[in-house]
């Protein structure tokens, strides 16, 4: 309005301002999410927090030893021009396919990255960060990560700054409607607190598995329970993967191909029994949400057991690595061997999946039946 009034005031330039106003008006009203949530326009957010399996890019902001900052990380993310970006693999994380099927545009971006901020926020944001667990003192060994806590303090954060662009009865509708909140973490409660050998040797003797992983729980209830309270009511969380399959605990414990280590196995087993019954009750207790379980640790183990299948040359060995057999021991960096066939290794590190595994595992999340999704597939999850 201020801006009408100057501008009757200065008699020439008067038409000038109204056109180009006009222009700037129409052009908002095409391509901006407005303030109405059922307004098409408003296409939707993906809200990504967990560990490096979704990272997007916000460790590179950490002054952290968990980094995928260097090539050949990145190197087949269009996106980037195969240049690193922080995704700890080749390609495309499973969060930015999911993303990119879903019609979100752009990917997810990083909480930390400066341009994380004005409306690129409306399409979400992520705040996954390498190291990072359910319970503050993983992943300890890497300095910095932003751990679950820190994740959903962010969130809180961001939750203020979609107030302020939409309005708090439009946000709070948008993020109850149109927003997916995926939690991708747990691996490394294991790997990088409870299964190392020295730095956590105090709280394995102190607390047998089954504590532990009830005290993971406890803490995930709580994480959930206050993204509930910021309005998200559409979830879906990840179960920990086969973790004793992969590349580094095939190396460090010398096995054979086709074995995996039964300990770190049977802690993620026990511990997704529990998450799938805590989505549950959450499902139940807290009203108009939506609890989507994802069933990561199936969908993995039929890519490592029927790698053939699917196209791959190898499940055991990562494309990009260094040490032992399956070049499971230092992390992929610019000194390390590089596979040529990378679309035909499942792992591209000695931790992550590469992007044509991704890729797979992101259709079953989108389209998969309730063997490995459920009680919903994340299309579903999105128009529901
Ligand atoms: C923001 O910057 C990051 C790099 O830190 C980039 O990956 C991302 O695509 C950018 N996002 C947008 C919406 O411009
Ligand atoms: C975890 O750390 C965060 C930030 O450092 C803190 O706010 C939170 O209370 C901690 N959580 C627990 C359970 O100690
Ligand atoms: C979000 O932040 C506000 C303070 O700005 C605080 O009062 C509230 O408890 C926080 N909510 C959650 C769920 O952490």
């Amino acid at each position: 309005m201020a801006f009408y009034c100057n501008a009757n005031h200065h008699g020439v330039k008067y038409k000038l301002i109204i056109n180009t106003t006009l222009v700037v008006v129409l052009s908002l009203l095409s391509s901006l999410p407005r303030g109405d949530a059922a307004d098409d326009n408003l296409l939707g957010a993906s809200f990504i927090f967990g560990d490096s399996l979704v990272d997007a890019g916000n460790n590179n902001y950490l002054s952290t030893l968990s980094k995928a900052d260097s090539t050949p990380n990145g190197i087949d993310f269009k996106a980037s021009g195969g240049k690193p970006t922080g995704r700890f693999t080749n390609g495309r994380t499973i969060g930015d396919i999911v993303g990119e099927e879903l019609g979100i545009p752009n990917y997810a971006t990083p909480f930390l990255a400066p341009n994380a901020t004005g409306k690129a926020i409306l399409y979400g944001v992520n705040y996954a960060s390498g190291g990072g667990g359910i319970l503050n003192a993983t992943g300890r060994i890497f300095v910095n990560r932003l751990g679950m806590d820190v994740q959903v303090d962010y969130f809180n954060i961001t939750r203020k700054q979609i107030d302020k662009l939409l309005g708090a009865s439009s946000a709070r509708d948008y993020i109850q409607k149109k927003s997916i909140f995926s939690i991708t973490v747990g691996s490394n409660d294991f790997l990088n607190n409870y299964l190392l050998p020295i730095i956590s040797i105090g709280a394995r003797i102190t607390q047998n598995a089954d504590s532990f992983t009830d005290d993971m729980i406890t803490h995930l209830r709580n994480q959930l329970t206050r993204l509930y309270q910021l309005d998200g009511r559409k979830f879906v969380v990840g179960n920990v993967g086969p973790i004793g399959c992969i590349p580094y605990q095939k190396t460090i414990n010398q096995l054979n191909e086709n074995e995996c280590v039964d300990l770190a196995d049977k802690l993620a087993r026990q511990y997704n029994a529990k998450l799938k019954d805590l989505l549950t009750q959450l499902g139940e207790n807290l009203p108009g949400s939506t609890f989507v379980y994802a069933n990561v640790y199936d969908l993995v183990l039929e890519l490592i057991t029927n790698y053939k299948k699917y196209g791959f040359n190898t499940a055991s060995k990562a494309c990009c690595g260094n040490g032992g057999q399956y070049a499971g021991i230092i992390p992929c960096g610019p000194s390390s061997s590089l596979c040529d066939d990378r679309d035909k290794h499942v792992f591209w590190d000695p931790y992550h999946p590469s992007e044509a595994a991704n890729v797979l595992l992101a259709k079953q999340l989108l389209d998969g039946d309730t063997k490995y999704i459920s009680p919903m597939n994340l299309r579903q999850l999105r128009s529901a």
